[in-house]
């Protein structure tokens, strides 16, 4: 869009001075915030922030306190979403809403007003249920099927579908990826872009700055209730978004502290590790107090790498050492003996138990492969460190015997971590730890990893995500297409040469 038309135009959507309280809590406090037709907003802040909240106000589910909105420059005050959505203003709620007893198409059609016809003839709603999802992208949902028997990413995409079909004029993402799948994901933003040229206004809540970064044109930032700024992301660096987020330099939130120990005793040793095509004679060390960065390309053989040392993939050659001595890492039990854990990305298959509660978590031994461990514990003590564990690790639940999978990623992850902590391994390798949860969590993961390496522990940290590996890391190690590209030391390192190195280039 022109400057000139930009400024000619009032916003399609302006609210100003938006407050609200709930008991005991200032939710949002005098924010303003404006998206335009054809642009796609990003709202970000840390939980608690007040983002749910200000979509909420916009969509009639709560009243403001104070404040008004615009609509094409005109005042509206919705006293319920679906007046909202009669207006134009669809919103895709964070806390899914589909009806889970009714099928996917009775879901896309819920409250909708015109009356006989396709509400009435089935074989015409599921039709056009089938069409609205196709035209989507959506392959594989039957619309038949009871919304609560869909994966959960699958409700968040006939979800997203609902809302759209509607046709609104301002749509808003209620961090949409948080349940996807990377295919999924980006299914949802090629999506986005082609709404993008209907003049649609899409506002978008992630904390996935990646996602932001690619797909966003402005973005608004909201801390403790209140507005921070909107910047223009094309003029912004993912550096700056985390730090107008979190509201200090970005250093002091990796606590990155004096770890770094060279020569201290070397505790892990990989002597020409290689993994079929995927991962091709990788040697390295770890050593007593270190926290080791390694990164790539998608698909550079990061993870793989990271796997075997783990047990959990066999076809490996090499040599593996641990405290000097040559190891067989032959199964995930195996590494743990050798007292190696691993953390992944993959919270819900590979972490948790989510219909257990937190105590029964943090007190697995380990995948959830050796759930059958569990029986052997020696109960009540479990119980008590397990407590213990869970307020050490700041773990958000109202109690620990809440089941795992109502938390949120970053309180899920924090008890992954907790559950570690209890086996106490001397080597601790982790996943993509704080892939896709909030600012404020990953600072305290970040904080336990410093603790841990100060501990003495040696931790090996697998993630493309470049700022943090930068601010985790004493050393970095970039694979390029399976091989151990180039090492930096910590001091050495920046994103600009990161960058070059992920793609090949050594310098
Ligand atoms: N229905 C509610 N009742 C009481 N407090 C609420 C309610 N909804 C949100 N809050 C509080 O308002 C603040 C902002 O929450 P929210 O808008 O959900 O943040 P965000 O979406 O940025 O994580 C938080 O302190 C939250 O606990
Ligand atoms: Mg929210």
């Amino acid at each position: 869009m022109s400057a000139a038309r930009a400024t000619s135009l009032p916003p399609l959507l302006e609210m100003r001075g938006i407050t609200k309280h709930f008991p005991g809590v200032l939710a949002l406090s005098d924010v303003d915030f404006a998206a335009t037709a054809g642009e796609i907003h990003a709202l970000i802040g840390q939980n608690g922030a007040g983002k749910s909240t200000l979509m909420k106000v916009l969509a009639g589910v709560y009243q403001p306190n104070a404040g008004e909105i615009r609509v094409a420059g005109e005042p509206v005050r919705f006293q319920q979403p679906r007046a909202a959505l009669r207006s134009g203003v669809g919103v895709v709620y964070q806390d899914l809403s589909l009806v889970p007893q009714l099928s996917v198409a009775d879901n896309i059609f819920l409250g909708r007003e015109q009356g006989g016809g396709i509400l009435v003839d089935q074989a015409a709603l599921h039709s056009e249920a089938e069409r609205i999802l196709s035209e989507l992208g959506v392959s594989g949902v039957d619309v038949k099927r009871r919304a609560a028997g869909l994966p959960l990413a699958q409700q968040q995409l006939v979800e997203i579908a609902k809302v759209l079909s509607h046709e609104p004029r301002i749509l808003v993402l209620d961090e949409p990826t948080a349940a996807l799948a990377e295919e999924e994901t980006a299914l949802l933003m090629t999506l986005l872009r082609g709404l993008k040229s209907r003049e649609i206004a899409i506002i978008y809540i992630s904390h996935r700055f990646k996602e932001i970064m690619n797909l966003c044109d402005r973005a608004t930032v909201l801390r403790n209730g209140r507005l921070v700024k909107t910047v223009d992301v094309a003029s912004t660096t993912e550096m700056e978004l985390i730090e107008l987020t979190i509201g200090e330099r970005v250093e002091a939130f990796f606590r990155h502290g004096e770890h770094a120990a060279s020569d201290a005793a070397i505790a892990l040793e990989v002597e020409h590790l290689s993994i079929g095509r995927t991962v091709r004679d990788v040697s390295f060390t770890v050593h007593r107090g270190e926290i080791v960065g390694l990164t790539g390309l998608l698909g550079a053989g990061q993870n793989e790498l990271a796997r075997a040392l783990f047990g959990l993939t066999l076809e490996t050659s090499g040599i593996i050492r641990r405290n000097g001595k040559p190891v067989q890492i032959t199964s995930p039990k195996a590494a743990i003996e050798h007292g190696i854990g691993l953390l992944t990305e993959q919270r819900k298959t590979e972490g948790l138990v989510l219909n257990m509660d937190v105590r029964a978590n943090l007190t697995l031994p380990s995948l959830g492969f050796f759930r059958r461990w569990a029986a052997f514990i020696d109960n009540r003590r479990e119980n008590r460190a397990a407590s213990a564990m869970a307020e050490r690790m700041q773990v958000k639940t109202a109690s620990t015997h809440a089941p795992v999978g109502t938390l949120s990623g970053g309180n899920q992850q924090k008890v992954i971590l907790g559950k570690w902590l209890l086996r106490d391994p001397d080597i601790l390798i982790f996943i993509s730890p704080t892939q896709g949860i909030d600012v404020g969590a990953k600072a305290e993961i970040y904080a336990q990893l410093t603790d841990l390496a100060a501990a003495g522990k040696s931790i090996l940290v697998v993630s493309e995500d470049l700022i943090e590996i930068l601010g985790i890391s004493d050393r970095i190690m970039v694979l390029y297409q399976g091989a151990l590209l180039q090492t930096f030391a910590r001091a050495d390192a920046n994103e600009e040469r990161l960058l070059a190195a992920i793609q090949g280039n050594v310098q």
